[in-house]
């Protein structure tokens, strides 16, 4: 349903590192299925939130193709993706001075009338009224504006959603209903689900647990297959930072 072909993102380094080009996706091949539930993990910097922002088209691919439903949509812009059915929730949500949570909500789904916009709200789990006209601005809590982006991101009934770290300063009671959430709209709607994700509860509710390092794929399957991985990613990257410069808040 959803391919990467080769898909490379480039960027030119600055003079005072190497100057040189840097591969930040370097060449990823892979096909996501319709209806599945996808985990993407893997060390910070790594190119998680990249590869999420090549689909959705905020980059382009420097090389590659990437293909939804039979289509090369490699050269779309966002809106074209998104009226195909591709939604994307930010791991840093853009702030707006002056915008409701009820504007963008009606922007994203086109409903005016209050009563459907407050069914929508429920189905999200969200208490309605207080969240309705509240400003989406700098005065949101951490929590509450990625709240405010899952509702957007489902509202739109997308065919893919691609959810960046949703639960990044999320409390500990709502990780578990949220992750409730987007399984159920798995189910009902078929909504093919990636969420980007140190957490283990998106791990463990994965169909297909996806480990990303420098860029490549290194691995995809189940979680029980991912954990030596990642417990080893852990220690690489831990002594990849430290290396030549033992005075960079190493705790080794
Ligand atoms: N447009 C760009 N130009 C230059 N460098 C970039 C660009 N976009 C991303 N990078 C770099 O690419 C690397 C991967 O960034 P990315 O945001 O994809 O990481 P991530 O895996 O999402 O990390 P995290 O877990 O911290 O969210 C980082 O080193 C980042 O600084
Ligand atoms: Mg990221």
């Amino acid at each position: 349903m959803l391919e990467l072909k080769n898909v490379y993102f480039t960027v030119q380094e600055r003079e005072e590192n190497s100057g040189g080009l840097r591969n930040i996706i370097d060449g990823i091949n892979f096909t996501f299925e319709d209806g599945k539930f996808y985990a993407i993990t893997g060390p910070n910097g790594s190119g998680k939130t990249t590869l999420a922002k090549l689909i959705m088209g905020v980059n382009p691919v420097s090389q590659g193709a990437i293909i939804f439903k039979g289509q090369d949509i490699s050269a779309w812009t966002i809106t074209e993706r998104a009226k195909a059915g591709i939604a994307y929730s930010f791991q840093q949500p853009a702030r707006f001075k002056g915008i409701t949570f009820r504007d963008l909500l009606t922007v994203a789904t086109g409903i005016e009338d209050e009563n459907k916009l407050l069914e929508i709200l429920s189905r999200v789990g969200i208490c309605p009224l207080s969240f309705l006209d509240k400003e989406v601005d700098a005065k949101l809590s951490g929590g509450e504006i990625k709240k405010i982006e899952l509702a957007i991101t489902i509202a739109a009934n997308p065919k893919l959603a691609i959810y960046d770290e949703p639960d990044t300063g999320i409390d500990l009671w709502t990780i578990g209903p949220m992750v409730s959430l987007l399984k159920k709209e798995l189910a009902e709607n078929h909504t093919t689900t990636i969420v980007v994700s140190h957490n283990r509860a998106f791990l463990e509710a994965a169909d297909v647990v996806m480990i990303i390092n420098s860029g490549k794929v290194v691995y995809s399957g189940n979680l029980e297959g991912a954990l030596p991985l990642l417990d080893d990613l852990s220690v690489c990257t831990y002594r990849d930072s430290c290396e030549g410069d033992r005075d960079a808040g190493c705790y080794r």
